[in-house]
């Protein structure tokens, strides 16, 4: 079958479909690919690219649409592009089939066979290789700190210079999904105090692992909806939530919000106040301006400035890194190339039976088959009802613990009748050594649980190291005996404590040397 690629005709989409490296990739699992000529310019894939690999170059769409058996997508096709389609031809891109009826409509005239990349279930871990969404948001969450950088009037990273100091930047997330994380990491990586927030409470080891700091709003509701998306929150949620955001917008540089509740508005979060309230210079970077955005100052697609804070509400964040958007887009369609070809003879079944296809699948052969039936995942385990706690004044924000108090007693309890019974039979000698040992478990524990997890494998490898400390008594086996006033050890026990420390240095020297190439990743 013949895959075509037109050329994207929504004002400002820069990506494409595909480009030339995947072309390859294509053609290998038995495909056509025909291109129309223009199609990767503004993505920086011109057409000798894409003839280099393979693909063949059509010029104007209504040729390249009417030879195509499958067309490869990126922005929502309009009107005039299906009645380009062939019919009975197949369709893969974004649809976006709840907030697009009529487009539906339209195709499922044409006969089509149409895979909304948007409709992907992705929860299934093995269609995350395919999940557009993800790519996309990472990139455009990228992005967005970097039109933040641009419209930001100082360094990110704090510097200690002879013409004066430097503090860094503080930069405040709004969400923290796909996009959100993204952002945190890039800003991180430039060196900005990062902190951010969202209503699923479970992301906060995440926002930590990236270099960001957690700010949790003082007012216990569980936010996750289904499918690891956000949920509407109460009432007085969203009352604290706006007192935490109206503090940070006080002290911080920048704002990038990204939250988003699917099928709903935007979120309000950022109010005219708050902008005011910021510091002249400061810039609000709104990923969700298509959807309303999340500040109420916002324009969708302008940077505006209002109270002296530029506020970006720029929707084509991905076409502004299009080659890396497309890159990664192409490679998502290729891996369901992948799933939809799996005999590589570049015929295409579109298996209904596979819980992926037919998630994706919104019209098969003219009929719309959307929205999927809900996906059988494996139970979950039944949630343990939490105890959520009125909201109280601030600080007082915990459930009861009467319970937890009282195993902690009983355990604590347990433990020292255990130490007076030892304490009582157990001989002397032993006492000595036991109290050593007790207190160096107490010791090691503390130590280790202050440690971030991140670190805790070159902890491990220099614990390792350490405990190459055994070569001391290997030493004291072999000095002259004279030096420490003992008995000459058996020649034997000589010769095994020689051993015992070329063993031994291999495991200080490797650990020491393990630890430091560890420690130099986390580095920046
Ligand atoms: P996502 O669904 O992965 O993340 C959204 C996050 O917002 C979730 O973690 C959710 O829990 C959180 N959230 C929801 N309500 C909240 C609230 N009241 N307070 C705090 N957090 C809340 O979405 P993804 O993929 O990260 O996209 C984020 C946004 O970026 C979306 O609005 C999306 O449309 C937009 N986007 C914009 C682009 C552009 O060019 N401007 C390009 C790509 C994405």
């Amino acid at each position: 079958m013949r895959i075509g690629i037109p050329a994207e005709i929504i004002a400002g989409e820069k990506r494409v479909a595909t480009v030339p490296e995947v072309v390859e990739k294509l053609i290998k699992l038995g495909f056509q690919v025909a291109v129309e000529s223009g199609a990767g310019d503004q993505a920086n894939c011109d057409d000798d690219s894409y003839r280099a690999a393979g693909a063949e170059i059509i010029e104007g769409a209504a040729k390249l649409w009417a030879e195509s058996d499958i067309v490869f997508k990126v922005a929502v096709p309009t009107t005039e592009e299906v009645g380009l389609l062939r019919e009975g031809g197949h369709l893969i891109g974004f649809i976006w089939p709840a907030q697009n009826p009529e487009l539906m409509q339209q195709l499922a005239a044409k006969k089509a066979t149409v895979l909304a990349i948007d409709a992907l279930p992705r929860m299934l871990s093995r269609a995350q290789k395919m999940d557009a969404l993800t790519s996309q948001a990472g990139v455009a969450g990228y992005r967005a700190v970097i039109e933040a950088a641009n419209a930001f009037g100082r360094f990110f990273n704090g510097q200690i210079t002879a013409a004066g100091k430097v503090p860094p930047a503080k930069v405040f997330i709004a969400g923290a999904g796909v996009a959100g994380l993204a952002a945190i990491g890039t800003a991180s990586g430039l060196g900005a105090i990062v902190r951010a927030n969202d209503t699923r409470a479970e992301v906060a080891d995440q926002v930590k692992s990236l270099g960001g700091e957690f700010v949790k709003v003082d007012y216990e509701e569980e936010g996750g909806g289904s499918g690891g998306y956000g949920k509407v929150m109460s009432e007085g949620f969203q009352q604290a939530q706006r007192e935490m955001y109206a503090k940070q917008a006080k002290e911080v540089d920048i704002i990038i919000t990204t939250a988003l509740i699917p099928g709903k508005p935007a979120p309000k979060l950022i109010t005219a106040e708050m902008v005011q309230s910021m510091k002249p210079g400061s810039v609000i970077v709104d990923m969700a301006a298509e959807r309303g955005g999340n500040c109420e100052l916002t324009e969708p697609g302008q940077s505006v400035v209002k109270h002296g804070v530029t506020i970006v509400g720029y929707t084509d964040l991905n076409s502004r890194l299009a080659k890396q958007s497309s890159t990664l887009y192409g490679t998502n369609l290729f891996r369901l190339a992948e799933e939809l070809c799996k005999a590589k003879d570049g015929v295409v079944n579109v298996n209904m039976e596979d819980d992926a296809i037919r998630g994706l699948t919104v019209i098969k052969d003219g009929e719309i088959t959307w929205p999927a039936p809900a996906l059988k995942l494996p139970a979950a385990k039944p949630a343990v009802a939490k105890p959520v706690a009125v909201p109280t004044a601030k600080g007082h924000g915990g459930a009861g613990t009467p319970a937890s108090a009282g195993k902690i007693i009983a355990i604590f309890g347990a433990v020292a009748a255990l130490f007076l019974l030892i304490g009582a039979y157990a001989p002397a000698a032993f006492l000595g050594h036991f109290t050593v040992f007790v207190l160096a478990c107490f010791v090691g524990y503390m130590v280790v649980w202050n440690v971030t997890p991140a670190l805790h494998t070159p902890l491990m490898s220099v614990t390792n190291a350490i405990s190459s400390i055994i070569a001391i008594g290997a030493l004291v086996q072999i000095a002259p005996p004279t030096m420490l006033g003992l008995d000459r050890p058996d020649e034997w026990i000589r010769w095994l404590a020689v051993a015992g420390i070329a063993l031994t240095a291999v495991n200080m020297i490797g650990g020491f040397a393990v630890t430091q190439r560890m420690l130099s990743m986390f580095r920046k």
